[in-house]
């Protein structure tokens, strides 16, 4: 490096004259106050307060002066160069500020606002309710067991002892499925031992016990839940569509003792300890003897009975809810599914499961199970 030049004038030196300093100066303040947001600002900073901006090449032209000479020049560019800082720290703040007031309100969360996420889905409360039934039977060591909804006649009806001139058959109104098939074969050909029969969606859950024994040799103990079909409208007591759960047992020496015992046990495992349960006679043609079965109601255990100021809602103050059907399996119905009546004998049982869960849950409209409200499904909780 050269000594320093004592005849040097820094009036001479342009980068120095007090008239350069100042507009480098007011150049860099106006910059500043222009500079619209903080990403500008950085870049107003770079080429005004970096390394290669005026002021700081005038900052290194005051090595080369004289020092009588730097210290003027010296404090000029250092006044400068202060002002320019204090310009830009002063405008940082601002820009800062402002972008902080902007982000609170850009990112403000309204809380109060409904929100749209997709719910989580949930099985329906019967199915819920079908499993549930399903497990008590399942802990025995009963087998879960199903059969298809287009169902042959003969599965339907036939083979449960309900003939073709039957009034039973009226007892139930039944969807017949046309075949379509326009050439004389039927859907049924092939579904089961009589072929000449007509297709129908199943009535009943019943089907399934003819399945079940066909399938199996005795003993034979099966659950059956599923969706059966009549031709009812739909109403807050009827639905077209709805479900039953179908139970059999077949072995040696069973009675309607065992039935009594098992039902027993279901009640109480769906409704709690202490329920009677209780048998009236009734006719179906796929047991013999049959019988109706009621549970004590749950709610009153039949102290509104009689009482008509402490109505019950859930049993109408009868003290009983009636379930559905039960019995002894006919022989005749074991003898078309190739069982020997002498050695086996057998019971069944079935009832609805809409009904159930109505005066279990207090639904009072059977349309509600149907429409798919999430409204109606939530209070029965999220169980999947
Ligand atoms: N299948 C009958 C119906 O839908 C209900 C029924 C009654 C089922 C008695 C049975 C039974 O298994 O033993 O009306």
């Amino acid at each position: 490096m050269s000594a320093p030049n004592k005849s040097y004038d820094p009036v001479e030196v342009e980068a120095l004259k007090p008239e350069e300093i100042e507009r480098m100066r007011d150049e860099a303040v106006a910059a500043i106050a222009a500079a619209p947001d903080l990403k500008t600002l950085r870049e107003v900073k770079a080429a005004h307060v970096g390394d290669r901006s005026p002021l700081a090449l005038a900052n290194r032209e005051l090595s080369a002066l004289p020092p009588h000479a730097r210290a003027d020049a010296g404090k000029r560019v250092g006044q400068a160069r202060g002002a320019v800082n204090k310009a830009l720290a002063a405008r940082q703040e601002e820009l800062e500020a402002e972008r902080d007031a902007r982000v609170l309100v850009e990112e403000a969360v309204d809380v109060t606002l409904p929100y749209d996420r997709i719910p989580l889905g949930a099985r329906h409360p019967l199915t819920t309710l079908a499993d549930r039934i399903t497990d008590v039977f399942v802990a025995m060591g009963y087998e879960v067991a199903e059969g298809p909804e287009v169902e042959a006649e003969w599965y339907n009806f036939d083979a449960l002892n309900i003939a073709k001139d039957h009034p039973a058959r009226t007892m139930q109104d039944t969807f017949f499925v046309d075949s379509g098939r326009g050439d004389g074969t039927r859907l049924g050909d092939g579904l089961g031992p009589d072929a000449s029969g007509d297709v129908v969606l199943r009535t009943h859950t019943s089907p399934v016990q003819i399945r079940s024994m066909l399938d199996r040799e005795p003993p034979v103990y099966v659950i059956c839940p599923g969706r059966v079909y009549r031709t009812d409208e739909l109403d807050a007591t009827h639905t077209p569509v709805f479900h039953q759960i179908e139970l059999l047992a077949v072995d040696e020496g069973l009675t309607m003792a065992d039935l009594k015992g098992t039902l027993d046990h279901m009640v109480l495992s769906l409704f709690g300890e202490g329920l009677k349960t209780r048998l009236r006679p009734n006719y179906f043609p796929f047991t013999e003897p049959s019988a109706e079965m009621d549970m004590e109601c749950y709610v009153c255990h039949g102290a509104s009975v009689g009482d008509p100021d402490n109505p019950c809602r859930t049993c109408s103050s009868e003290g009983w809810i009636e379930l559905g059907g039960c019995g002894m399996v006919n022989p005749r119905v074991l003898a078309a599914c190739g069982i020997d009546a002498d050695r086996y004998s057998g019971f069944a049982f079935g009832f609805g499961i809409e009904r159930l869960l109505m005066f279990r849950h207090n639904v009072e409209d059977m349309r509600d199970m149907v429409e798919g409200d999430v409204r109606f499904t939530r209070p029965f909780g999220m169980e999947i």
